[in-house]
């Protein structure tokens, strides 16, 4: 059985990554510091598909722990790098610890990688990288725009570093950019757990229908679209994690092009943040409570994926709806209060 590292593997994507890789016959290994999830997952995703994946706690930041599990897991045939800090509004306030973490981990990963003879890496970025685009859909050859927030940056730095590392060690990576992942799996049993308050939309929509929040905040309705707010490309967590199945499959089958490969990972589809909030309303028969109010700072107005490379190349194609996504999160909110 091939053995597959999946850093940050108790978090929203990398748990459903963690599912799928397991139902497709990998032996997961899971790394995480449970710095934002809950180690409870590891038995949802047991009770999913009927093995508990192993699993070691600690920070990837961490140069020495992590050379040390290197070693210890030299056997490896591929890794997927999840584990990073992800809110933009936070970088704002804790700028180094962001760069710290999110390069540094990749660092130490890195390393453990030429130290140990392990070629293969599945990187997640973000379609933040490209800021505003000048024209959409967006095309993986877009050039990157200056970062917004540090995160955003970190997002570009290590892609660069991951490129040059591809150039001159012995690796190979494949950088998966996604779009705005949202929804949960089908059994409620795995989701996203946010922290605190929401930063995303989707759980705060979901939050705010259950009665744990009072009232949605839809930020700006001035943009040039058809009805005035912010349009993004939102992909079923499922449909994501599905895509890094195949994509450690095309490294380990040796179908990569080059020793870098770049993916965008949407629909290819644009909603507006007031679609979202209809769509919502349609699937879960509830009325949301829900104001208008000044435009979030760092937010673009548009953004949605061109997927053909995607499509054509991983012959993957995101199928779930956008009703499909927002009733999967309502289902696992839902879940989630009769578990509390
Ligand atoms: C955000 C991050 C992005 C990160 C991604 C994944 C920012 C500026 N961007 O993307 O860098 O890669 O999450 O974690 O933080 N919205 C509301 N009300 C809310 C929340 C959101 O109206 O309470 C709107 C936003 O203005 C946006 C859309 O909903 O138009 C989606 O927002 P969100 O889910 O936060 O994703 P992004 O901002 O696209």
């Amino acid at each position: 059985m091939k053995k597959i590292l999946v850093t940050g593997g108790t978090g929203f994507i990398g748990s459903h990554t963690a599912v799928e890789l397991q139902q497709h016959g990998y032996e997961v290994v899971i790394v995480d510091n449970l710095s934002n999830s809950s180690v409870d997952v590891l038995d949802n995703i047991a009770k999913i598909t009927g093995t508990r994946p192993a699993f070691e706690q600690f920070d990837l930041a961490d140069q020495a722990r992590t050379a040390k599990f290197f070693r210890e897991h030299h056997d490896l045939s591929g890794i997927i790098h999840f584990a990073a800090y992800k809110a933009a509004g936070e970088s704002m306030e804790k700028p180094l610890e962001y760069y710290r973490n999110n390069t540094g981990s990749l660092i130490n990963i890195l390393e453990g990688m030429r130290d140990n003879g392990i070629r293969d890496i599945v990187f997640s970025s973000s379609c933040t990288v490209y800021g505003q685009p000048d024209q959409l859909p967006v095309t993986e050859d877009s050039p990157f725009k200056t970062a917004w927030s540090p995160y955003g940056n970190t997002k570009q730095i290590c892609e660069d570093i991951l490129r040059f590392s591809s150039q001159l060690l012995p690796v190979r990576v494949i950088a998966l950019r996604y779009f705005n992942p949202i929804g949960a799996h089908e059994s409620a049993l795995i989701g996203e757990l946010p922290l605190g308050v929401p930063n995303n939309l989707v759980p705060y929509i979901t939050q705010t229908a259950i009665g744990k929040r009072e009232c949605l905040s839809v930020f700006g309705n001035n943009y040039n679209t058809p009805d005035g707010t912010a349009i993004r490309d939102y992909i079923h967590v499922v449909d994501l994690a599905n895509a890094h199945v195949i994509a450690v499959e095309r490294m380990i089958r040796e179908k990569c092009k080059s020793r870098m490969e770049i993916f965008n990972l949407g629909t290819g589809e644009g909603y507006t943040v007031m679609e979202v909030i209809r769509s919502f309303e349609r699937v879960s028969g509830v009325k949301l409570n829900y104001k208008i109010v000044s435009r979030r700072p760092g937010d673009v107005e548009k953004v949605w994926a061109d997927t053909r490379l995607a499509n054509e190349e991983l012959g993957w194609k995101a199928v779930r709806t956008l009703d499909e996504m927002m009733l999967s999160a309502w289902n696992w909110e839902k879940a989630l209060a009769q578990r509390q």
